[in-house]
């Protein structure tokens, strides 16, 4: 006899019973005298009754119950695993121990994921409220630019140009915006794919630095690479992908660099890897704000970064596709000083 939860009230219900069928029994013995009964029947009596009740009340709350809880496995089941249950597994499904396992397991697999939903509609909501507040500004811009040249502006040739230059600049503006955005949103959906090929870094940073020549020579800023070996330095990786984390870190080494700064590739040799450094000799970035660099649309100085055509996406763009080779990204800075930005790639 198991005597758990429905055991107990079966072994108590049947108990009751069989007292009082004793007691009735007794009760009419006492009155009519049967003769030639064995003193013991009453007792054989009640105990025959005894199990015979305990076994079916206890079979009855078991159907009862398991039919209750097999409803309850079967739709916890199915929401777990996404397909309906099987005949089979149902059929074993009326351990109470399994069921309380599978129903708490359930529940912290969707306490889990609520979190993890919670957690990517805040950072939507706010990646949204920035590319608003982002488009805002040179939207803004070039209607004040019309409004002016519509109050009477537009006649005097000199300020006319000047107004729709300006007005293209923040046009320009949103072009960059969007089209990094375009890039994140490729990065960031499933289908993003590497193209792995093998092919030589030191290739990919000349041409990098002939792309940048006029953004650098504007600002006297002199390009240099640094190598410990003479020769190819052969990696294997997505050359576009890549080409594009060079143009933002040296993009980036140029806008923050000094006036007649220096501009340093330097790669490394590291048995597996190749290490590949962007430095630069300019302002730096306060140690409170490295942390948060590679986010969105984070920008230690607004101003200057707009002013100098930045985006805040640079980084991030940067991040995630050293990400996707399964690689890491790391930048060391001193105020004033200079900034190193390094990522490794796989050699081939
Ligand atoms: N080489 C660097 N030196 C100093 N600060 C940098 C450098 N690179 C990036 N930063 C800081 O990190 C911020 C984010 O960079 P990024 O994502 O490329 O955006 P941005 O469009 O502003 O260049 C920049 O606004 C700047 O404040
Ligand atoms: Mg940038």
């Amino acid at each position: 006899m198991r005597l758990d939860k429905p055991g107990i009230l079966a072994f108590i219900i049947a108990l009751i019973l069989a007292i009082v069928v004793l007691g009735a029994f007794s009760a009419l013995q006492a009155s009519y005298h049967f003769e030639g009964a064995p003193s013991y029947l009453p007792w054989l009596l009640g105990l025959a009754l005894f199990v015979l009740a305990y076994f079916m009340i206890r079979l009855g709350v078991e159907q009862f119950v398991y039919s209750k809880v097999k409803i309850i496995y079967k739709n916890i089941h199915e929401l777990k695993i996404g397909s309906e249950t099987e005949e089979e597994e149902l059929a074993r499904s009326t351990d109470l121990d399994k069921v309380t396992k599978e129903v708490s397991e359930w529940a912290t697999q969707n306490r889990n994921e609520i979190a993890e939903l919670r957690e990517r509609e805040n950072f939507r909501r706010e990646f949204i409220g920035n590319i608003s507040h982002e488009l805002k500004t040179p939207i803004f811009n070039i209607q004040g630019y019309l409004l002016t040249l519509l109050d009477g502006a537009i006649d005097d040739q000199e300020i006319n140009r000047r107004y729709l230059k300006r007005a293209n600049k923040s046009v320009d503006r949103m072009i960059n915006i969007i089209e990094d955005l375009e890039v994140i949103a490729a990065l960031e959906s499933d289908r993003v794919q590497i193209n792995y090929e093998s092919f030589d870094l030191t290739e990919l940073v000349e041409g990098v630095f002939e792309l940048l020549e006029d953004k650098a020579h504007k600002k006297h800023v002199q390009f240099k690479i640094k190598k410990d070996l003479d020769r190819p330095l052969k990696v294997m990786a997505d050359r576009a992908k890549i080409e594009q984390v060079l143009i933002n870190l040296v993009g980036n080494a140029i806008k923050y660099g000094n006036e007649k700064g220096q501009v340093e590739v330097r790669f490394f040799d590291m048995d597996k890897h190749i290490l590949t450094e962007v430095s630069d000799d300019g302002i730096g970035i306060p140690p409170e704000d490295v942390p948060r660099i590679f986010e969105r649309f984070y920008r230690v100085d607004k101003s200057r970064s707009r002013d100098a055509g930045g985006t805040g996406l640079g980084l991030s763009i940067v991040k995630h596709i050293i990400e996707a080779h399964k690689q890491t990204i790391n930048v060391r800075s001193s105020e004033n000083k200079g900034s190193t930005f390094s990522f490794t790639l796989k050699k081939s």
